[in-house]
């Protein structure tokens, strides 16, 4: 369910647990379910996916997205442990699709997501963050695959993208041994890509990287992430079709001839998203 100023809501239609506020150029999501550190219960997952789907059908002048937790002390500790107790192996499967279609809806956004991190992000938290473009986090932050302590693997993805993030070496000492990583490693191993001393200077810094992000061509950064998501793990020849395809896609664009012709003309671009 959605209510008017896009917050999806779940538990009866009361309680939001994901929120999307659209301020300028920035949108921000926030997952809202604090008292259980917000863990990706099915109802954060379908609210995530509600969200996700309303910024892919109406943009608008969007230039990013932020994804935050709630609370101050969690990004998101995983999938829901509880919701997981009792299920069969297939329902354990179909909790695992779940969590991949969400991640695969944020890939497939034509808008930079950015995963803002002040606290945990673990298991599916981690998951979750390593499926935005990039993850920005603060110094109380940690990060980590912890669920061979509950006798369960990564299920959100985590065996395919933390590996291409940090390395395979890495990503399989981190999912073996379970432990966690403060925020000067994770930066130093390349998961995070810049550290702030609080939540304030998070967001400030990262609505300032969208500010950024949003001087440019929008279809030519959506053009752009559609090729760096598409070749991920692909062999280079497929990454590179992929690239000469994006490429003559920009070609299309208003805004491909307007960048180029106020280059040479002196003066600065007025793109208009087409
Ligand atoms: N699922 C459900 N509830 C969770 C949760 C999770 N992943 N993580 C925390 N919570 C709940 C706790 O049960 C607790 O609830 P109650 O107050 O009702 O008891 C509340 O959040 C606060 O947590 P703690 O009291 O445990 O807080 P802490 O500060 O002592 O510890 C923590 C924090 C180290 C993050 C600890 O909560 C923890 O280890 N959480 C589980 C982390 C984890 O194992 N994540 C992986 C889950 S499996 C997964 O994600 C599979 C996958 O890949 C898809």
């Amino acid at each position: 369910m959605t209510s008017d100023d896009g917050t999806a809501t779940g538990e009866g239609g009361t309680a939001p647990v994901v929120r999307l506020e659209r301020d300028g150029r920035t949108a921000v999501v926030t997952i809202d379910r604090p008292k259980a550190l917000n863990a990706l219960s099915p109802e954060v997952l379908d609210a995530l996916a509600e969200v996700i789907a309303e910024l892919t059908a109406d943009p608008g002048e969007l230039a990013g997205v932020l994804l935050v937790g709630a609370g101050g002390r969690a990004f998101v500790a995983g999938a829901d442990i509880s919701a997981m107790a009792g299920l069969t192996p297939d329902e354990g499967a179909q909790t695992a699709e779940h969590g991949h279609a969400v991640a695969a809806a944020i890939e497939a956004l034509p808008l930079p997501v950015i995963a803002c991190v002040d606290g945990y992000a673990l298991g599916g938290g981690l998951e979750l963050a390593l499926a935005c473009d990039f993850i920005y986090a603060t110094e109380a932050s940690r990060f980590g695959q912890p669920e061979v302590h509950l006798g369960l693997i990564p299920g959100f993805g985590g065996t395919v993208r933390l590996p291409r993030a940090v390395g395979p070496a890495l990503a399989k000492e981190l999912i073996y041994t379970g432990r966690q990583l403060d925020v000067d490693e994770a930066v130093r191993v390349g998961l995070v890509t810049r550290r702030f001393d609080d939540r304030e200077a998070l967001l400030a810094g990262a609505r300032e990287t969208v500010q950024l992000i949003g001087r440019n061509a929008s279809t030519a950064v959506g053009l752009a992430k559609r090729v760096l998501v598409g070749a991920a793990g692909t062999p280079t020849a497929t990454a590179t079709l992929l690239e000469i395809e994006g490429f003559r896609d920009a070609f299309r664009t208003e805004d491909m001839r307007e960048g180029v012709a106020a280059f040479l003309e002196k003066r600065e671009p007025d793109f208009t998203g087409r």
